[in-house]
């Protein structure tokens, strides 16, 4: 199947490429997205040429704000799976004896509560953050991402410990 038929057959679009990309990707496929879930993974950044990654955008800003723009009329955003390493997404789904968590953020609660299957089908446990302006939150450098003041994989537990003490931050019901 070609890449616009599966955009055109698929209820959900995991966006699995890089931010740039996504950018040119959505401007390409926009009446195809209408009426879809769109999820998007991406984290802003680059290599920095010290062996690290740098933002490439202003640190108050996150791609999946952008992303939202972007989209048509009809496409609902959901940011999610990109809150932990390739390679804990492979060692640590279905980790025992607590489930760790993927972080998400949505204006629109039914496609949250859709994309939240998914995560679970994954073997994660999905926690929602609120609107995407929390987007910022759960991407690289953000302070619930495993590439941010974060660090690490957290339990639903921890996860709703650590948001009850961030400022302006609230845990949402899936
Ligand atoms: N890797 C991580 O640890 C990690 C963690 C969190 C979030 N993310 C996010 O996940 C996304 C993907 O990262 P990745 O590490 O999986 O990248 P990757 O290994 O470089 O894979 C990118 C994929 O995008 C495909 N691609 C490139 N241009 C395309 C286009 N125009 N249309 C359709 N497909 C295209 C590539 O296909 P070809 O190989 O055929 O070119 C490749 O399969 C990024 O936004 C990243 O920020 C990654």
């Amino acid at each position: 199947m070609s890449i616009a038929d599966a955009v055109k057959t698929a209820d959900v679009v995991i966006l699995g490429i890089w931010f740039e990309t996504i950018k040119e990707f959505v401007v390409a496929h926009r009446a195809s997205l209408v009426g879809k879930i769109i999820v998007d993974p991406s984290n802003p950044i680059a290599p920095d040429g010290k062996g690290g990654f740098t933002k490439i955008i202003p640190a108050y800003q996150s791609s999946g704000q952008i992303i939202a723009r972007l989209l048509p009329e009809g496409a609902e955003l959901v940011k999610a799976f990109g809150t932990v390493s390739a390679g804990s997404l492979e060692t640590a789904a279905r980790r025992k004896p607590e489930p760790a968590v993927l972080f998400y953020a949505t204006d629109y609660p039914e496609a949250g509560r859709v994309v939240a299957k998914l995560i679970t089908a994954s073997g994660f446990a999905p926690v929602n953050v609120g609107g995407v302006d929390q987007s910022v939150r759960i991407e690289a450098f953000g302070e619930l991402s495993e590439y941010g003041k974060l660090g690490r994989l957290v339990t639903s537990k921890e996860a709703e410990a650590i948001i009850s003490r961030a400022p302006g931050l609230q845990l949402k019901s899936a």
